[in-house]
């Protein structure tokens, strides 16, 4: 949640900051704001209402100076999105100033703690009690803000990225992060602050990935400093960036999410580069070569995400039961944490995420880890914390996603739930050399079949534009692609506002039935497979009461275009992968209606593309 951005160095940071929280603003966007300490000492902060450019349009004609500053656009926890409760927050005395990604979860016991010791709150938000607390310590102890820092955050609970920068001190910025993500970025003469790569990768490569409980101090031509909250200094690790500024560009298209849809054939080829052997037909996946004794001495694999990749681990389940024989449950992170799970010693826990930063998804890795499970994990993000929390683990490679909905994220994590059910698969012999060949080689040809979906691009453009009066849709899935109806029900509601239920096919007549009318929409998912006679009858049931019928059909279908109103074709391909190719239609179809409806697609409302706070 919410985005951080900070600048140490010889240009005027003010822009800098801008660009950068435009870049972070798929994060959340309730407010923004940016503190400066200008040449002669004075602290500004300027912040307001809305999304960045509201708050460029605020500074238009304010004359703002200030070689370092620190930057946010906010996500709202603790109090309503407005003016008072934007970040940055000053400090009672107004010599602080402060930017927070998280939830103090003891605020309300610190805040009147600070109450009685005489001070006043501006704000209903959480962070506003640390930068107070700061400055509560520097004043108690007459020590310096980095010892204040340290000081202050031993006693909060909760999870935190925070920048602070002080009134006459143009110098220096501090930042610290608990379970919440935060880099700093190492240029010539100037340091960058920033909640992930984007902000920072057009000025340097060179990053250093702080880890909880660190506390940094960036000074003015001076080497950067690192210390825990027990005053233990720490040695920097630098490593390099391989983003391109290409990535996280709109490049031409009117939309992230639209890019990302278009990009998948290109990232699920970056995501089975070097994992799929065209010639051979085969697959190696490095990351679990040394633990496939894990695989077979397990007597069952837990997946645990939230959202769409929840969505693709629905599918994993599909994949491991029916490849690996090896029995599959699957949970929203949120639900394991807290029920007290049953995990055995020889466990699988296999973690998707494609920021590699939701809150709930570390937490329940971490319990399932302290417990003995061995913790794979899937995510996108390079030196999330997902991937570096786990035992072993598999990037996705799908680049950079901004848009809010997930897209090209869903697709390569279930591609690489398929390269690892089917690697699995071959070592523990519970699938042909013939089959494991055969899904190989289809797998293999994946991009080329998405580019012919994404060919019909124009036709589903029209059919969305249908049914922008809908207020409600249903979408209809067996079998592999019951998550993947789900997944479509989900991209719906969030670009568009319009409820939308992912139902399996069979289930509908046990309730939802009684919502079909004629104005229902109803998108039935139905390829040509196993269950092919079964959710024909579904769909005549849906005819039958005058439902109107969006399916999504292998092409060559005959029986289910008799009884639907529209239909979308997708290639033939092995079963296991057909999810790979329906939520194609399904991501226009959200996206298209979303735009005719005039939503904000990347930025949906109430949204934000990474929940790192509970
Ligand atoms: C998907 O479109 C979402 N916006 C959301 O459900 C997302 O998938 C979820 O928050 C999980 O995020 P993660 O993959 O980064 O962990
Ligand atoms: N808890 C803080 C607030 O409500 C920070 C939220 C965020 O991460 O944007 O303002």
């Amino acid at each position: 949640m919410c985005g951080i951005v900070g600048y140490l160095g010889d240009r005027q940071a003010f822009d800098i900051l801008i660009k950068g929280l435009h870049r972070l603003e798929y994060r959340g966007y309730d407010s923004a704001g940016v503190a400066l300490v200008n040449d002669d000492g004075n602290l500004n902060v300027y912040k307001t209402k809305g999304k960045v450019k509201n708050l460029e349009e605020y500074c238009k004609d304010k004359n703002i100076s200030g070689t370092v500053g620190i930057a946010h656009t906010r996500w709202a926890t603790h109090g309503e999105p407005n003016d008072k409760n934007a970040h940055p927050h000053y400090s009672q005395s107004k010599n602080l100033a402060i930017i927070h990604n998280g939830i103090i979860e003891n605020y309300l016991s610190l805040k009147t703690f600070l109450i009685n010791k005489g001070y006043e709150f501006k704000s209903e938000t959480d962070t506003e009690v640390v930068v107070q607390l700061i400055e509560y310590v520097m004043q108690e102890q007459k020590c310096d803000l980095y010892k204040a820092v340290h000081q202050a955050l031993s006693q909060v609970v909760g999870a935190y990225a925070i920048g602070v920068v002080e009134r006459n001190n143009p110098n220096l910025l501090i930042a610290a992060r608990k379970a919440s993500p935060l880099i700093v970025g190492v240029g010539e003469n100037e340091y960058f602050l920033a909640s992930d790569a984007s902000p920072i990768i057009e000025y340097t490569n060179k990053v250093i990935y702080l880890n909880d409980e660190e506390v940094v101090k960036i000074e003015r031509n001076q080497e950067i400093e690192i210390r825990n909250l027990k005053s233990v200094k720490l040695q920097p690790t630098i490593k390099e960036l391989s983003l391109n500024l290409d990535d996280i560009e709109k490049g031409g298209f009117d939309h992230f999410m639209l890019k990302e849809i278009f990009e998948q054939p290109k990232s699920l080829a970056l995501c089975m580069n070097g994992r799929l052997n065209k010639e051979l037909n085969e697959i190696k996946l490095s990351a679990i070569t040394d633990y496939y004794e894990k695989f077979e001495k397990c007597k069952r694999i837990v997946i645990t995400a939230c959202g769409t990749s929840w969505h693709a681990g629905l599918i994993g389940k599909y994949l491991f039961e029916s490849l690996c024989r090896i029995p599959v449950e699957v949970e929203v992170a949120s639900e394991f944490r807290y029920r007290n799970p049953v995990i055995l010693p020889d466990d699988i826990l296999i973690a998707i995420s494609q920021s590699g930063e939701t809150a709930d998804t570390l937490a329940a890795m971490e319990l399932a880890k302290k417990q003995g499970a061995f913790v794979f994990g899937i995510c996108n993000v390079v030196g999330s914390s997902v991937a570096r929390m786990t035992d072993t683990g598999v990037y996705t490679h799908a680049g950079p996603e901004i848009g809010v909905a997930s897209t090209k994220a869903f697709t390569t994590q279930v591609a690489v739930l398929v390269m690892t059910a089917l690697a699995v698969a071959k070592k523990l012999n519970t699938i042909t050399e013939e089959d494991y060949h055969r899904i190989v080689k289809e797998l293999s040809v994946i991009e080329t079949k998405i580019e012919e979906i994404l060919k019909q691009v124009d036709t589903i453009k029209d059919i969305s534009k249908i049914f922008t009066y809908a207020k409600n849709f249903i979408y209809l899935g067996r079998g592999f692609n019951y998550p993947v109806a789900m997944e479509g029900a989900l991209k719906l509601k969030e670009i568009s506002y319009i409820h939308a239920e992912g139902y399996p096919a069979a289930e509908m007549k046990h309730g939802p039935i009684a919502l079909i009318d004629e104005e229902m929409p109803i998108v039935v998912v139905a390829p040509h497979y196993a269950m092919y006679q079964k959710i024909l009858s579904n769909v005549q049931e849906v005819k039958a009461r005058k439902g109107r019928i969006i399916a999504i059909v292998s092409q060559g279908d005959e029986d289910i275009k008799k009884n639907a109103d529209y239909t979308i074709e997708i290639p033939s391909t092995e079963e296991c992968l057909s999810p790979l190719l329906t939520v194609i239609p399904l991501q226009l179809l959200s996206y298209y209606i979303a735009v005719a409806k005039g939503r904000d697609v990347d930025q949906p409302r109430n949204l934000a593309k990474s929940v790192t706070v509970e």
